[in-house]
């Protein structure tokens, strides 16, 4: 009888404590970044007898915060843990748990400050810094080698270097050869790669880190203009309808000389299916040209973030910092190129082997230039929506650099009601 009632105890008592629980993970889908995630947040189940489910969620960014954001203003517990944008962490803060004490000094120290701080919103760490990006040209090194060209360093050796390659390849029958493809659908990436072309005219980032509306101003007009005179020309029409999978379609397949791309496209560019297998090089994007132009990656990012509505925080807080720690992000930066957030890494041999430009392009990683998120806060969406349509319009032809920027400066004053954002 007491061994029955021992047991019975047993059975009450120890289940919830060792409860398997099931959480729900959603991450991006960009290239090999699913698989790498879904390998990660298996290990941790294996490793602790819980469970995780993955969710799928659109792979372009403005499409999964749209979709975050209707879940997480119902309180939905759908998904526990999720994958951030580094730009959202002032419009999703309100819905995410506070995770700063769950990041020791040592932790604390080894990562880069900037993501730290970007992450933190009203004292309040939301989201762990997972990996970073930084915006990168890559480049057809044997169609260089082949026509004498050096790797461009401005917008304008771009443009001549794609023409001639293009005309040439062309001319030899490989008739379906590009000069160059980049991000240029009317999403957020747009954003990422229109910041590049006006940053590196010394043109501002849109709005001033002082949060002032800088973006009407004849260097960002001069960088959108040679943009569009790409359309066409050295960049198909299509680009317009390109995200990032796009354009690394075309470039894999070796149907362009050069691509605008993050670092996560260099290990498959790379693989045994790839068309251009072991002949890409990967090097700064190209500067303006005139007084204060210089290279210029956007900085990106991701981030792993608990939902405040999460039914078991407590393990979701575990799974985020399984999947940020150290080994984590080693392995994915050796086998996804996905920069770690945890400095020193960038000193290991094996992080290096795999992906030799961490150590080459390291000013890129940590001078990438920020968009105006951590400014613009709660608003910075609709900042970038406004700006991504305005440089759809002038790619498009549907308006002059000129008037299409002066319209924005004045829909975004009229969005920041006020002088602060
Ligand atoms: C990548 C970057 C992210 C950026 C997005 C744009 O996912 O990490 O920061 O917003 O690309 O497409």
């Amino acid at each position: 009888m007491h061994r029955i009632l021992a047991l019975l105890c047993t059975v009450l008592f120890a289940q919830p404590a060792s409860a398997a629980v099931t959480l729900t993970l959603s991450c991006g889908s960009v290239g090999i970044e699913a698989q790498l995630c879904r390998e990660g947040a298996e290990a941790w189940a294996r490793e602790t007898g819980n469970h995780v489910a993955m969710v799928s969620t659109p792979s372009g960014s403005t499409e999964r915060l749209a979709l975050y954001q209707q879940l997480l203003a119902a309180r939905s517990g759908d998904i526990d843990v999720l994958q951030i944008d580094v730009i959202w962490p002032g419009i999703l803060a309100a819905h995410l748990l506070d995770l700063t004490d769950r990041l020791d000094a040592t932790s604390r120290a080894a990562q880069f400050p900037a993501n730290i701080e970007n992450n933190t919103v009203d004292g309040r760490l939301v989201a762990m810094p997972w990996f970073t990006n930084a915006g990168l040209l890559y480049y057809r090194r044997d169609l260089l080698e082949a026509h004498g060209l050096p790797v461009p360093e401005t917008w304008e050796a771009l443009s001549a270097t794609a023409k001639r390659i293009m005309n040439a390849e062309r001319a030899a029958g490989q008739d379906r050869m590009w000069g160059f493809v980049f991000q240029g659908r009317a999403y957020e990436g747009l954003t990422v790669n229109a910041l590049e072309w006006v940053a590196s005219h010394g043109g501002g980032t849109i709005v001033a880190p002082d949060g002032q509306i800088t973006i009407d101003n004849p260097r960002a007009a001069t960088a959108l203009t040679q943009a569009a005179g790409w359309i066409g020309g050295i960049v198909p029409q299509g680009v317009l309808n390109y995200a990032e999978e796009e354009a690394r379609a075309v470039f894999q397949s070796g149907n362009a000389v050069f691509m605008r791309n993050w670092p996560y496209a260099w290990p498959l560019m790379n693989a045994a299916d790839s068309a251009v297998h072991g002949r890409v090089g990967v090097a700064l994007l190209p500067r303006g040209t005139g007084e204060d132009a210089r290279h210029v990656g956007t900085l990106g990012g991701e981030q792993l973030a608990v939902s405040r509505y999460s039914r078991h925080p407590a393990e979701a807080v575990e799974l985020v910092l399984y999947l940020t720690s150290r080994a984590e992000q080693k392995r994915r930066a050796i086998l996804g190129a996905l920069n770690p957030t945890i400095r020193d890494l960038y000193d290991d041999p094996q992080v290096l082997a795999a992906n030799p430009f961490f150590r080459t392009l390291r000013e890129t990683f940590e001078n990438a230039v920020a968009r105006p998120s951590s400014v613009t806060r709660g608003r910075y969406n609709q900042v970038s929506a406004q700006f991504w349509n305005a440089v759809h319009a002038v790619l498009s032809e549907r308006g002059t650099a000129a008037e299409v920027l002066d319209r924005l400066d004045r829909s975004l004053i009229r969005l920041r009601r006020g002088d602060t954002w």
